[in-house]
Order: structure tokens, then C-alpha cells, then sequence
């Protein structure tokens, strides 16, 4: 669909960034903070770029002031970040650490001096390692009455200043990458415990947001998922076919359950034949169906394009983490579908594809199967930058891949799709998981290396002057 004229964003339209607590927080053993199930991972060789930890992120945790100072001055009107469950109760189940508690509401109470809006996220990856010792973290339905009590001290905490929630960040890269590829904690590489975890933690999301209904909190919550449309390499039916596949077990097996309560029969129905169904018991349907989020936190990178996969053909490959243009591999499920290239779209050094349109798509999609608002919480460009003698950091690159992708939320809009806001990823420079320092996605270039942390000094990039014109003008000038 063009458009002869866009319409305006609302008035009320949350411009904002977000980050995630493992990745710019440090501070690991500090004021009571408990272990994660990230904090012990990253100590496996192998496992994380150059052996990167979190330890000292960005050290955000004692620079939270500076932080926020600089959001302020760009006029940021939302920023989402996440609790550190590990630093509010340290083993997960037992005692409050009232310290870690006072960490967010400072930091809140910085947010709101300043007219931000606080987006809080209850769970950005960081399970208490002591309840994955305990007892097998998402793979025992204990954690579902731990996460709900844990979100219920939060809601208690700052139901008076946080009106925005998200309830589970990305569940479907946690539990693949997690259970399925050994590339985020626990390190499993199991389907069928895959399949366990994510049903357990469908039910830990429905029962927070249930708990969150009962306690008639005001605001919303949802949580960020993390979809990228499918495209198939071509008309060729069986290709078609192929980006179905990837559509129901890469998206629907989610957003299904999230907003109808419901596995997309096509998934269940290969559970079932492949002796991969998790362990159902009475009362889980009906908990599913309590948790319908209020919107759908979107993450958005990029689109996936596919072709058929033959019965024995490719499965999982390599993953680009090193930031050399070209060196991921092809990847698939047997069977299913495996990834294809389009020729359409350029790819980051990370082998990502850049694709605006996707974006605009995979709004359109959930508005038309959901029904649902949505509020983007993740859409930023991972890349190298270079901090000049004088302290600039001339990233247009970022500047024309957010462009792009403000204006196809825009289109998104006059096409009829509801959009609460944009986060872009991230604020400052972070920790990207696996892929180190390098890969940087802020605003804000913090001055450090894989191994060597320097004095963490922050700077403007051209991308942040650039967001401030965006914000100032309502999206008017991009
Ligand atoms: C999302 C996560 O998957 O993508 C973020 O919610 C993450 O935490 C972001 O940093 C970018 O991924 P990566 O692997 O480039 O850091």
C-alpha cells in the first residue's frame, strides 16, 4: 500500500530506548545482588566472545545519574530497562534484598524528575542461578509460583510510578537458545526439554499477568517478543509452504498462546508425532487464557526468508558472532524449512538482514491475527563505531537505518495499525550477549573494550543529536 500522506504520530507517542539489566548494569556481587544463570554461563570457555562477561557491563549501575542525565537532554520520553531478579531476592525464592529493590526505585524516581515514562521489564534473561541449582529453573513448574511472587513484590514496589510492563523478554530466543542450541544457559541441547521449558514458561508469563489483573494494577503489561516476518525465497509453492513452517513454530507457537491462550495446531499436532509434547495438567488451559497480554512488545531486527528443507536436510548452523561479514551459516529444520538468501537486502557485519519493511509487516501481521495495540520495545542496527580524537562518533549508518525504520512505523500507522511507541536498541553502548563490546548498538558510545574497560567514559554519537530532532518534532523530522 502506498500512501499519498502519512498520517502524524499520536501526540501522546512514547519515543523512547531501552537496555537490559545483565548488559549494562555490572555491579554482579554488589549490595546483596545474587547469582544469575548469565553470570555463571559466560565463565564456560567458548561460550561468549573473547570470554566477555557482564561483570562490569557499562557500569550503569553507579553511572545510572549520568545515564539518565543524558536522556533527559535528549528529550527521551520512555525508557525500558529490566530488574535483575537476582538482585532483588538472591536465591530467586526467599528473602527480599531491599538494597536491590532501592537500586530501581532511584533509578525510577531519576526517570520521572525528568518526565520519562519507566517501561519496566520483570525478566530479561537473568534467572537467580540458585533456583536453576535448586531445582532446574524454567523446567520445573516451581518457578511459576517464584517468577509471580517475585513480580508481585515489584508491582507492590512501583505500581505508584511504573504504568508500562513487560512480563517475559523474547521467551522464544531464551528457551531455543537455551534448551535447544547451548547457546544461552542452561547450555541444553534437547528438544523435547526445549518444549518442556517453554510450556512452563508460557504458564509463569500467564500467571503474572493473571496476578497483575487481580491486583487490578493500573497500566498495562505484555510481553516483548521477538518476530521477524517470514518471506519465502519465491512463488514456488513448496517455498511457500516452507515460510508457513517457519511462521507457526517461530511465531505462532507464541504469540497464539500469548493472545488466545491455544498451541497452533500444526505445532501441537507434530508435538505429538515427534513424542514432544510437554507434560499438560488440568487448569493450564485455563491460566493460559487469563494471561491475554494488554499489547505486544515487538522486538523487530529482521525478516527471515526460507526455501523447503527436504527430510534430511540442513539443520542448525553457525552463527555469525564475530562480526566477520559472511560467516554465519545456512540453518534449517529438517523437514520444514531452512534459511535462504534474499538478494533484495543488504546484510550488518553480524550477517543480519536490514529490512524496513519488515518491520512495517510484521506490524501488520500482529494487528490483523491479534487484535492487540503494540509497543515496539527493541529495533536498533548492531555495528562498529569509531570514536574520533574529538570525541564525536559519526554513526549515519544507524542514523539511516532507524530513519527507515521510523518512517515504515509511520506508514504502519496510516495503514490502521495501533502503536503505543518505539524503543530503539539501545541507549548506551552494552554487553551483546555472545557478540562482546564491538557489536554496539547506543546512542551513546561508552569508551571500552572486550578486555580492556578504560574509564567507561560516555559520548554522543550523531544518532543521539539526530533522535533528539525526532522526538522534538513528534517524528515530524526524521
Ligand atoms: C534481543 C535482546 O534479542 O536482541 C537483546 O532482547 C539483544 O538483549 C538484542 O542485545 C540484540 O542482539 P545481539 O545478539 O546483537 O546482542
Amino acid at each position: 500500500m502506498f500512501h499519498k500522506e502519512l498520517d502524524a504520530f499520536p501526540e501522546d507517542f512514547l519515543w523512547g530506548s531501552a537496555s537490559a539489566a545483565y548488559q549494562i548494569e555490572g555491579a554482579m556481587k554488589e549490595d546483596g545482588k545474587g547469582e544469575s544463570v548469565w553470570d555463571k554461563f559466560v565463565q564456560i570457555p567458548g561460550k561468549t566472545f573473547k570470554g566477555t562477561t557482564g561483570e562490569v557491563a557499562v557500569d550503569h549501575y553507579h553511572r545510572y545519574k549520568e545515564d539518565v542525565k543524558l536522556m533527559a537532554d535528549q528529550g527521551l520520553k520512555a525508557y525500558r530497562f529490566s530488574i535483575a531478579w537476582a538482585r532483588v531476592i538472591p536465591d530467586g525464592d526467599g528473602e527480599v534484598n531491599e538494597k536491590g529493590l532501592e537500586f530501581y526505585d532511584n533509578l525510577i524516581n531519576e526517570l520521572l524528575k525528568y518526565g520519562i515514562e519507566p517501561l519496566v521489564t520483570l525478566y530479561h534473561w537473568d534467572i537467580p542461578q540458585a533456583l536453576q541449582d535448586k531445582y532446574g529453573g524454567w523446567e520445573n513448574r516451581q518457578v511459576i509460583a517464584d517468577f509471580t511472587r517475585y513480580a508481585e513484590i515489584l508491582f507492590n514496589r512501583y505500581n505508584d510510578r511504573v504504568k508500562y510492563w513487560v512480563s517475559l523478554n523474547e521467551q522464544n530466543i531464551f528457551i531455543k537458545l537455551g534448551y535447544n542450541m547451548a547457546a544461552h544457559p542452561p547450555n541444553v541441547k534437547d528438544e523435547k526439554r526445549m518444549y518442556a521449558a517453554n510450556h512452563i514458561a508460557h504458564l509463569a508469563n500467564a500467571s503474572v499477568i493473571k496476578r497483575f489483573r487481580e491486583m487490578d494494577m493500573p497500566g498495562m503489561i505484555g510481553p516483548s517478543f521477538a518476530y521477524g516476518p517470514t518471506y519465502a525465497l519465491d512463488s514456488h509453492p513448496l517455498n511457500q509452504l516452507a515460510a508457513e513452517n517457519n511462521e507457526e513454530f517461530n511465531a505462532h507457537l507464541w504469540m497464539d498462546i500469548y493472545v488466545r491462550g491455544e498451541y497452533p495446531s500444526v505445532v501441537w499436532k507434530y508435538l505429538e508425532r515427534n513424542d514432544l509434547t510437554p507434560d499438560v495438567q488440568p487448569g493450564d488451559k485455563a491460566l493460559l487464557k487469563a494471561g491475554k497480554p494488554d499489547f505486544m512488545g515487538l522486538n523487530y531486527y529482521q525478516t527471515a526468508t526460507v526455501e523447503a528443507n527436504p527430510i534430511d536436510g540442513v539443520a542448525e548452523g553457525k552463527m555469525n558472532t564475530t562480526g566477520k561479514k559472511g560467516t554465519s551459516q545456512a540453518s534449517g529444520v529438517p523437514g520444514m524449512y531452512k534459511s535462504a538468501e534474499n538478494t533484495f537486502i543488504e546484510k550488518t557485519d553480524w550477517d543480519w538482514d536490514i529490512d524496513p519493511t519488515g518491520l512495517r509487516i510484521a506490524m501488520r501481521r500482529i494487528n490483523s491475527r491479534y487484535h492487540l495495540p503494540i509497543l515496539i520495545t527493541e529495533n536498533g542496527l548492531g555495528a562498529y563505531d569509531d570514536l574520533e580524537a574529538d570525541g564525536s562518533v559519526h554513526d549515519d549508518y544507524r542514523i539511516d537505518f532507524l530513519k527507515n525504520h521510523v518512517r515504515t512505523i509511520q506508514e504502519a500507522i496510516t495503514d490502521g495499525v495501533d502503536v503505543l511507541g518505539y524503543c530503539t536498541w539501545s541507549y548506551t553502548d552494552l554487553l551483546s550477549w555472545m557478540n562482546g563490546y564491538q557489536k554496539r548498538y547506543g546512542f551513546v558510545y561508552v569508551d571500552r573494550e572486550e578486555l580492556d574497560e578504560k574509564e567507561l567514559k560516555r559520548y554522543k554519537k550523531d544518532s543521539y543529536f539526530w533522535y533528539k530532532k525526532v522526538i522534538e518534532s513528534n517524528g515530524k523530522e526524521l
